[in-house]
């Protein structure tokens, strides 16, 4: 395999799923800003009028959440953490020189962890969003849980603002990262720097079928 030969690392399939939970993510994160301060009112008409955001904000959540399960049954086995991640962790200060560390498969920690903290914030807003929700759900539910419910809400929709704002400054700072989402493909030299052990799985497979009759 030459350096710069490509290997897919996502399908059209796959690349549609998660730019469907990064728009949901976008309108979400922004009209939401716009329910929580009074200075970001004007940010609920990302969605139309703040009328219409309030009527869509909860429809387009459950959207994001059914989008990203795919994305959670396609990746978990990719995510699970082993002692090559502990090694990555205990030298970010050479992975925040550009420096790798260690025989990373298919994802690092970072995107391990970003993948975790995600499914666990999306969980949490789900649940509390539904005690939330107006005029659906909410009158089966306590003041105080609704009251709960909102704290938690607002959260763990924080929480995950800063968590993608992380995943989107790796994604661009690591150089030819973003093709892998945009077109599907990275690299032989990109996969060999930075995911080795993914890269020698990829390059054992096109051997193999390059040997087939
Ligand atoms: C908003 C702008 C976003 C950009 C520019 C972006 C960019 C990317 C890129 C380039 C990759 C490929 C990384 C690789 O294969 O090494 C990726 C993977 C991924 N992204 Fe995003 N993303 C965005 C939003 C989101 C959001 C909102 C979520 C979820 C809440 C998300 C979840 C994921 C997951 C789960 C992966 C696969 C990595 C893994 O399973 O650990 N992304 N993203």
């Amino acid at each position: 395999m030459k350096k710069d030969d490509r290997i897919i690392r996502y399908r059209a399939a796959e690349r549609i799923n998660h730019w469907i939970v990064a728009i949901s993510f976008v309108l979400l994160a922004l009209s939401g800003l716009g329910f929580l301060f009074p200075s970001f009112n004007w940010l609920m008409n990302v969605l139309g009028t703040p009328q219409l955001a309030r009527i869509l904000h909860p429809f387009i959540g459950v959207t994001m959440f059914a989008a990203f399960m795919l994305m959670f049954f396609r990746y978990w086995h990719h995510n699970l953490v082993n002692k090559e991640d502990l090694l990555w962790a205990r030298n970010i200060h050479k992975i925040a020189l550009n420096q790798e560390v260690g025989d990373t498969g298919r994802y690092n920690f970072g995107q391990k962890c970003v993948f975790w903290a995600a499914i666990i914030s999306l969980l949490l807003l789900l649940l509390s969003g539904i005690a939330i929700w107006r005029p659906w759900f909410a009158s089966a539910f306590s003041i105080p849980l609704i009251r709960a419910a909102l704290l938690v809400h607002s959260l763990s929709a924080v929480g995950l603002i800063l968590v993608i704002m992380v995943h989107v400054y790796a994604a661009l700072w690591v150089k030819g990262t973003l093709t892998a989402m945009v077109e599907g493909w990275v690299t032989a030299a990109w996969a060999e720097k930075h995911h080795p052990r993914w890269y020698r799985e990829q390059r054992n497979r096109s051997t193999q079928q390059e040997k087939r009759p």
